[in-house]
Parts: C-alpha cells; sequence; structure tokens
C-alpha cells in the first residue's frame, strides 16, 4: 500500500530531521553564548543559517503536508527531506525524486565547516562523534518501532528486533491471557502465527478454525504428532505414557486402555468409586460446612473429589485427599508441584532448563524432588499390588483399576508384557489426564449457575421428576438424603448434559492444546506451516467465535445442545473440550458420569451461592483452574423442594 509507505518513511525523515533540528539548536544556542569562546568564537564569523543543516535538510512545508502527501517531489525550490553532503545520514528512497540542490549542498558544507570549526582545525568536530551516535541511534530507533508497529497490521501484533511479539504476549498476560488471545485470533480471522523472541520456543502457528482441527485432529492427524519437543520437555513426569506418546508406542497403550474403557469391570468400578468417594466423603464435608454456616473453596474440595476418583480407578487406591479436615496428602501435594514444574518448562528456553536440571537447581530442582514423591508412592503401590496378584493368583483377583490389569497383561512370551517403570507411567498418565478435568469443569459450571438461576431451576426440574420417577415405583422406600442416583438415572439427566457441556464449551478444562507438524503442511484456511512449527488450538477461543456459535456465542444458553428436550452432541472439531480425532479423551463418558453425578448430588441438596465480591479469573496453566479458586457458602435445600 503506497500511501501507507510514504507515511512511514516521510513521517520517520521528518522526525530524524526535526531531533536533528533540536541538536542544532543546542549547539549554535551554545556556540552564540557569551559564556563561550575559543573555537566557537572562531566559527561566528563565518556565514551561515541560521537553523539546520548538519548533513541533513528539514523540509520547509509544514509537517502535515509532508505526512500526507506521500508522492510530494522534491525539487530545488522545495528542498529534499535531507540530503547527504558527506556521510548519509538515513538512506534516500530512489523512488523519490530527489534533486539537490547545489546551492544547498556548498552551502550545508560550508556551514557545516563553519560550526564545526574544520577552516580552524577544531571547535566543534570534538562533538561530531556523540551527535552522530546520538542521531544514529534516535534515527535506528525510530526506524525501528515504526517497522515494528507496523507489523500490526500484515501480522496481528507489533514484532520487535529480538524480542519478536514477547512483549504483546507478556502485556497479554497481565489481564486475562485468553481473553487477548481471542481477540488476535478474531482480528486475524482465525488463525495468526506468533513470533518469539529469536532463539526460544515460543514461535508458533495458534489457531481456533473448526477446518484447520479436523485437519490438524483427523485428516492429516500422522503429520501432526504430539511432537519430540512436547516429549521431551514432559518426559521426566509422564516417561512413555500416553498422554506424550507417539505412533506405535501410543497406538498401543490407546487400544490398550480404550478396551479397558469400555469394559463392563470398569464401568462397575467408576460407579462404584463414585458412590463411596460423593456419599461417604463429600457430602459429609459439604454437611459440616453448611452446618458451620462457612464458606468453603468448592474448586479445592471438588479437585480433591477427582483425585481420589482417578487414583482409585489408575491405582485402585483411594490416597484420602478428601478426608475429614481435607488433610494435605504428600502424594497429591508431589504430583501437584511436578505438573507444575514442568509446566514451567515449556516458558523456559530448553537449553537453559536442561543446564538447570543438570545442575539440581531452581525449578528443575523442585521437579526432581517432587517426582521422588511421585515415584515413592507409584513404586510402593506397583510392589504391593505385584505382591497381592501373585497371592491372587492362587484366590483369583476382583480388581479391575487400570494398574491391576496392566500388570495382568502378558507377552507372547508369558512374561509380564510391561516393565515397573512402563506401569508407573501408564497410571501417573491416567492421574494426569483424569484428576483435573472434570473438577475444574464442575467449579466454572456451579459459577455459571450462580448467575443464570434459570438454567438451575430447569436442572432441579429434571432431577425432581427422576426421584418421582423412582418414588412411583418404590414408595417412598429411600430417605431422601441417602438418595443415591443410578446409572440409569444420570443417562437420563440430559438438561443436566446440556448445561455441563455450554460450561465447557465457555470454559473448556484444557483451554489451549499443542501439535506439531513433521512435514510441510498447507492448513484448509490457507496457512503454509513448515515441519517442526508448532501448532496451538485454541479451545477457549472456539467457545467464543461468533462464526462458530452466532452471535449469542458469549451467553450461557444448555438450549443450544436440546433439539426436542433430548441432548445433541456437536461436531468434535467445533466444540473442542475433549480434543478430536484419534486422541479423543479416553475418558469423556467416564468424566460425564462423573460430572452429573456429583453436580447432581449436590444440587439436590444444597443451593450453592458464590460469596458476594468472590474473584473470579482463570489460571494461566495447562488446566483451566480458577486462579483464586471459588468460595461459596451453601444452603439446604427445602425439603418440600426435593
Ligand atoms: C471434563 C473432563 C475432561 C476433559 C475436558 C478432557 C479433555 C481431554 C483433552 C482435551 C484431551 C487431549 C489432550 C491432548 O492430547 O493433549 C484428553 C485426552 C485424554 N483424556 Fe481427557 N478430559 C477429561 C476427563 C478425563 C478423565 C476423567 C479421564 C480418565 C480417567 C481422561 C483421560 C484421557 C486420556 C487417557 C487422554 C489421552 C488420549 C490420547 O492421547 O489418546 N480424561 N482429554
Amino acid at each position: 500500500m503506497p500511501a501507507r509507505r510514504g507515511v512511514g518513511t516521510k513521517g520517520i525523515v521528518e522526525i530524524l530531521a526535526h531531533t536533528r533540528d533540536k541538536i542544532i539548536k543546542v549547539v549554535t544556542a551554545s556556540r552564540d553564548s557569551p559564556n563561550q569562546n575559543g573555537p566557537y568564537l572562531a566559527t561566528k564569523q563565518q556565514p551561515h543559517r541560521p537553523s539546520p543543516p548538519i548533513y541533513c535538510r528539514t523540509p520547509p512545508e509544514p509537517s502535515s503536508s509532508r505526512i500526507s502527501h506521500s508522492h510530494t517531489h522534491y525539487s530545488s525550490h522545495s528542498p529534499p527531506p535531507f540530503s547527504l553532503p558527506s556521510r548519509p545520514c538515513v538512506p534516500q528512497k530512489p523512488s523519490m525524486s530527489t534533486t539537490m540542490d547545489t546551492t544547498d549542498v556548498s552551502r550545508n558544507a560550508t556551514t557545516a565547516a563553519a560550526l564545526f570549526g574544520t577552516s580552524t582545525g577544531g571547535g566543534l568536530a570534538s562533538l561530531l562523534p556523540e551527535v552522530q551516535t546520538v542521531e544514529l541511534l534516535v534515527a535506528i530507533s525510530i526506524f525501528v518501532t515504526i517497522h515494528s508497529l507496523r507489523q500490526r497490521r500484515s501480522q496481528g501484533l507489533p514484532t520487535w528486533p529480538l524480542v519478536g511479539m514477547l512483549p504483546s504476549l507478556l502485556l497479554g498476560l497481565r489481564g486475562d491471557m485468553y481473553e487477548w488471545i481471542t481477540g488476535v485470533l478474531k482480528s486475524r480471522g482465525g488463525t495468526f502465527t506468533f513470533r518469539g523472541p529469536w532463539f526460544t520456543n515460543l514461535q508458533c502457528v495458534v489457531t481456533a478454525d473448526p477446518r484447520n482441527l479436523e485437519h490438524l485432529l483427523k485428516a492429516r492427524f500422522a503429520s501432526f504428532p504430539k511432537g519430540p519437543y512436547f516429549r521431551d520437555t514432559v518426559r521426566d513426569l509422564l516417561g512413555d505414557g500416553i498422554f506424550g506418546a507417539d505412533d506405535e508406542v501410543w497406538r498401543n497403550q490407546r487400544k490398550a486402555a480404550s478396551l479397558e474403557f469400555h469394559s463392563a469391570g470398569f464401568r462397575a468400578l467408576t460407579a462404584s468409586s463414585l458412590v463411596e468417594l460423593v456419599h461417604r466423603r463429600l457430602l459429609p464435608v459439604l454437611a459440616d460446612a453448611e452446618a458451620g454456616g462457612d464458606a468453603i473453596d468448592l474448586q479445592d474440595v471438588l479437585l480433591r473429589l477427582t483425585f481420589d476418583n482417578v487414583c482409585m480407578i489408575a491405582f485402585g487406591v483411594d490416597p484420602g485427599c478428601l478426608a475429614k479436615g481435607l488433610p494435605d496428602i504428600p502424594f497429591a501435594r508431589a504430583f501437584e508441584d511436578a505438573t507444575e514444574a514442568t509446566t514451567v518448562r515449556f516458558l523456559t528456553p530448553t537449553a537453559v532448563w536442561r543446564a538447570m536440571r543438570a545442575l539440581g537447581v531452581g525449578n528443575e530442582r523442585v521437579l526432581q524432588r517432587s517426582l521422588a514423591g511421585v515415584d515413592e508412592f507409584a513404586y510402593d503401590v506397583i510392589r504391593r499390588r505385584k505382591e497381592e496378584l501373585g497371592d491372587a493368583g492362587r484366590r483369583g483377583s476382583s480388581r479391575s483399576d487400570l494398574l491391576t490389569v496392566f500388570t495382568k497383561m502378558r507377552g507372547e512370551d508369558g512374561r509380564p508384557a510391561y516393565s515397573d517403570k512402563f506401569l508407573r507411567d501408564i497410571c501417573v498418565n491416567f492421574i494426569l489426564a483424569g484428576r483435573d478435568t472434570s473438577s475444574v469443569a464442575l467449579a466454572w459450571f456451579f459459577w455459571l449457575l450462580g448467575k443464570n438461576r434459570r438454567v438451575e431451576e430447569r436442572i432441579l426440574e429434571e432431577i425432581e421428576g427422576i426421584v418421582a420417577a423412582r418414588k412411583a415405583v418404590d414408595a417412598g422406600g429411600e430417605v431422601e438424603e441417602e438418595l443415591v442416583f443410578q446409572p440409569e438415572e444420570v443417562k437420563r439427566m440430559e438438561y443436566l448434559h446440556a448445561a455441563l457441556s455450554e460450561a465447557l464449551r465457555l470454559y473448556p478444562s484444557v483451554p489451549v492444546d499443542h501439535k506439531e507438524v513433521v512435514e510441510d503442511e498447507v492448513f484448509p484456511d490457507g496457512t503454509v506451516l513448515r515441519k517442526g512449527t508448532k501448532v496451538i488450538y485454541a479451545m477457549y477461543t472456539m467457545g467464543r467465535m461468533e462464526s462458530i456459535w452466532g452471535d449469542d456465542c458469549r451467553e450461557y444458553k444448555p438450549e443450544r445442545w436440546l433439539r426436542d428436550g433430548r441432548f445433541m452432541g456437536e461436531s468434535a472439531y467445533k466444540f473442542t473440550a475433549f480434543n478430536g480425532g484419534p486422541r479423543l479423551c479416553l475418558g469423556k463418558d467416564f468424566a460425564y458420569y462423573q460430572m452429573k453425578f456429583a453436580a447432581a448430588s449436590i444440587l439436590h441438596r444444597y443451593r450453592v451461592d458464590v460469596v458476594e465480591g468472590h474473584p473470579v479469573a482463570p489460571k494461566i496453566a495447562l488446566t483451566m483452574y480458577m486462579k483464586h479458586g471459588l468460595k461459596v457458602t451453601l444452603t439446604k435445600r427445602n425439603k418440600s423442594r426435593l
């Protein structure tokens, strides 16, 4: 766009000339000052123009006209933006007609000589290097600033030398980063390329375009693995487990785990473990809080619930985070610290964290210590399980947790299929996948309900209908407080299913996810991806795209998921909270069951109110935690409501 180019170039010229004039004025003033003497006095006799030239000239017309007329031709009557008698200060654009006035040149030269006292062989010449340096620095800074800011139009954000778009990212991080990403992506039509500082891992393509999502998650799945960068970064925590694995290692685990997740034994285990946790742990904790009138952090309580639950499923043991008094459990603490320290690696140049690991300092020291805690727990459970299975070989084992199932697997030679290390990796990966995702989704759900009581009313009506149907069959058999929802009843809670999906659409537990492209690719929207490019897909943004969900995309409306009162799922490439394609979340069905069971059990008994003034904002992490938790008070439901 010539007009823009003209403005920029002439703008630089003008600022440059202006700066130069200022320097000249200072110099001239000091020369004319009665307190000055020596070389300055000598030059006073020389003819010179009162203002401008050292090397450059300021055009005489007002600055506004110069800026707006990008194609102005400078003639002998209209001096060029700058002239270069001896040394160039800024290169001239060949396209501009910059006819040089020879009189001006000689006048400039004379003036320069006069000013710098060349005729006397000294004086201001001693100032020359400083003035040149200042001019040069000012010129470069101005040029770089304007050039960087102009990148905003073509690249979405200003791009600075050395640090790339990092300053904008840091500004974005100060507020709500996900909203900031959303703003940038919308302004770029759904996809943009982030240029991080040179020599860092922060170069990537970010997208929220469903066509691109389908391309990378399904159509060209093999071209978009997790990749070596992700795997190397998470390897100390996740080893060769499913989350970081690709190719055969991933395929084998996926197949085995998928069989297990769909087995009757696993379904029975998930149902029974939830009843145990919700009725023996969660509800008593809530009852205590309600009785004492205390505000509690509902997010913390839910995190404890799902951590205990996923450990029961993966390891077959209950760590007891949700026990009375909500104790600090060393394994849970170690797991949390190890996850956070691993996340920090993504923000640290690879060479730096590797060096820190070798030296055992800083974040890497924390990671090593917390990994030792995770491993101690995991290997202890594995050892005891093997002993138990050895005995059970004689008596038979009724366990159906993942550790037991994978421990029992045999290779073709009849020997155990997996080493202890691999068993540890499998369990740690499943705990990571399932520990916080459902709980943070529930926390956002309860917060949204507080702001949308109409939705809560409809959920209660649905639950009442189910309870009423049960009463009709089993006339008043069960005491209300003891009411335990059955799997087929949970399945019938379609409006609740829609309300949870809607919460996940707006607050996906995994707000952004990552892939690495292993061969040159082109996205359906035309974005070119060179081999090795990192791709980030922004689930949070996708829930806020008018082009995907319509003008009311920011509203909490479970009805958008219903057709004739029945829940209707959406394409996994529009609603990406559970990922899509071959790597679709393995725990999706279980997660819905868990969330519905817990939410219905709480809502049936309590009205949940967020404490007034409690700040709610997302935390910047791999999982969408609420930064300050969710402080709530509970009120027992009126019996007539049940
Ligand atoms: C609301 C709850 C949940 C959400 C939103 C969710 C979301 C996701 C997402 C986005 C991924 C893709 C991650 C990636 O590849 O980088 C994923 C993968 C996975 N999820 Fe979930 N998840 C949830 C609950 C669970 C639970 C409870 C479990 C298990 C108990 C689980 C097990 C897994 C596993 C094993 C994978 C890896 C699949 C693979 O790579 O093949 N998830 N989940």
